[in-house]
């Protein structure tokens, strides 16, 4: 498959831009201005990207030729963009009741919304008030566990440790994701069965890791209530599109709170995936990230291309990934309270965008998502960066800012700012080896050249920079939805759909195969690669010692 061949209009700005270096570029005031926009509590600034003005003009042709305004308001009507499981992309009518334009979404699917979001207001209200015996559930609760995976668990993830400065008192959350029993059991250690409220998030409810984990805490809850079954419909609500099987599992018919095909897991924490967030961070602050979301939806349904923000994220990275070849990318957000946006994001681009062919079947004309990986800085200054800096590839990077932090040690945020700049203008303009010279003071002129050859940055490596004004549900809900948009709009330029994963089965049922020789159920291994024969032979004898 040819993905590697760069887009054949951008050839010639590829080679003009080879010749000038971004410490140049940055001279231009001008182009800065014209790289830097707002949305809401957002700042974008895209004036470290290694693209002049003629270059994104000709993204811009590109972008406008290829239909983008049909294709996103085919989204927004719930056409069935998602053609390889004939499903509409409704994730925007989560939020929609927020937005200032007039609703695409058809009816239906928006009163579904409504009443869903009443029911989830109603439950966060009555477990505020002390009140969840009313609603069958316990009468004290102190512990909300999320059992989820992917989709199901990444977003609330997220949101509910951003947004921790906005919990509500007395309420604490915990999320229960990987089928390595080492949490659960951490969690069972910690928790008290009979305060604790488990909400079990799977879109199929058909996920092993998600429904192990749900019957270690179903078997440790019920433990506790001397075996009585009745304590499942107690303890335990289930947020899935699978209703009849979420039923059979045991969750009382009220306890069960939609999800919909016409949203998929990585788009759903908008929905009852956020039921979690919701009762951490109280309804009022749930309904700001969602207005915060609906806000860029409003941005991206109404403005052109030069001043849309999601467009623009979307060229950039069109630009770096197929015109520059670039095949990673970092996300270091500035900000401990958004450790977890990374992991969020490699889900919502590379589930979304990692695909080799068209929704006709035919390969791709060029190279597809790149990967997504980073952390929190400044710990990652003192972990990779040297990389990123003097290393032989280069890796465009998205820095993440908060302006005004939740905690009041100034000092502190002034030093983590201070990086964050720091380091997006030193990979940019980088050292060159006559500053480097000019710095080596000792030694004779052949040992201050060796040192200043080890000493010279070459710069000229692209960041991004989104500054959040300060990180509260609003602008949290307005950052994710522009990281959606944006990933609307590479699948579009791509043409891919972006919105199945028929990647992650594969592995999913080799491991069905493979789990009952673990369990000793089998020992015919004959349909198993040697390699796997061997490591089952392997933990088959270490097992037991
Ligand atoms: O791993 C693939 C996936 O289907 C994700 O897309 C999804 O978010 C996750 O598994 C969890 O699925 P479910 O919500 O059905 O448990």
């Amino acid at each position: 498959m040819s993905q590697q061949r760069s887009p054949s209009f951008l050839a010639a700005h590829v080679e003009r831009l080879s010749r000038t270096h971004l410490r140049d570029l940055l001279q231009d005031q001008e182009r800065g201005q014209r790289l830097r926009h707002r949305v809401g509590p957002l700042l974008l600034d895209l004036s470290r990207q290694k693209l002049d003005h003629e270059a994104l003009q000709a993204l811009g042709e590109h972008v406008e030729a290829s239909g983008w305004q049909r294709a996103r308001d085919a989204m927004f009507a719930g056409e069935p963009i998602n053609t390889s499981e004939d499903r509409a992309v409704l994730h925007t009518a989560l939020r929609g009741g927020a937005s200032h334009l007039p609703p695409m979404a058809p009816r239906e699917a928006r009163l579904e919304i409504e009443r869903t979001l009443q029911r989830i207001e109603e439950l966060v209200r009555a477990i505020e008030r002390g009140d969840a015996a009313s609603m069958g559930l316990p009468s004290k609760i102190t512990d909300v566990v999320n059992i989820g995976i992917g989709g199901s668990d990444l977003g609330p993830r997220l949101a509910v440790r951003a947004l921790s400065p906005f919990h509500v008192p007395e309420l604490r959350s915990h999320f229960l994701t990987n089928v390595d029993g080492q949490a659960a059991y951490e969690l069972m250690r910690q928790l008290d069965p009979r305060r604790t409220l488990v909400i079990v998030v799977s879109k199929t409810f058909t996920t092993q890791e998600t429904l192990l984990n749900g019957n270690v805490l179903r078997d440790w809850i019920l433990r506790s209530y001397d075996g009585d079954a009745r304590a499942t419909s107690k303890h335990f609500l289930a947020v899935s599109a699978n209703t009849a099987e979420a039923e059979r599992w045991g969750v009382a018919t009220s306890n069960i709170y939609p999800m919909w095909d016409f949203v998929g897991g990585r788009f759903s924490l908008w929905s009852a995936v956020g039921l979690s967030l919701a009762l951490a961070i109280g309804m009022e602050h749930f309904r700001a990230l969602l207005a915060g979301a609906a806000q860029v939806d409003d941005h991206f349904r109404s403005k052109p291309w030069q001043q849309n923000l999601p467009v623009l994220l979307s060229l950039v990275e069109y630009w770096n990934r197929n015109a520059l070849g670039r095949s990673s990318r970092a996300v270091v957000p500035y900000a401990d309270l958004m450790g977890d946006l990374t992991s969020y994001l490699q889900q919502l681009e590379m589930e979304s965008l990692g695909k080799q062919v068209t929704p006709q079947g035919e390969p791709v004309a060029q190279a597809t998502s790149p990967v997504v990986w980073g952390s929190v800085g400044t710990n990652a200054q003192h972990a990779y960066f040297q990389s990123l800096h003097q290393g032989t590839d280069t890796v465009p990077l998205e820095f993440i800012g908060v302006v005004r932090p939740a905690h009041p040690l100034r000092a502190n945020h002034d030093a983590l700012l201070s990086n964050l700049l720091a380091q997006a203008a030193a990979l940019a303009l980088g050292k060159t080896f006559e500053e480097a010279l000019a710095e080596a003071k000792s030694g004779d002129e052949q040992a201050r050249r060796v040192l200043a050859a080890q000493r010279t940055f070459p710069g000229d490596r692209p960041s991004t920079v989104i500054l959040l004004d300060s990180l509260t549900p609003e602008s949290l809900g307005a950052l994710i939805a522009l990281y959606e948009h944006k990933v609307f709009m590479l699948g579009h330029l791509w043409s891919i759909n972006a919105f199945d994963q028929w990647g992650v089965e594969l592995g999913k049922s080799i491991a069905r195969q493979i789990l009952p020789a673990l369990e000793g159920q089998t020992d015919d291994l004959s349909s198993f690669d040697t390699a796997t024969r061997a490591l089952l032979d392997e933990i088959a004898q270490r097992r037991e010692g």
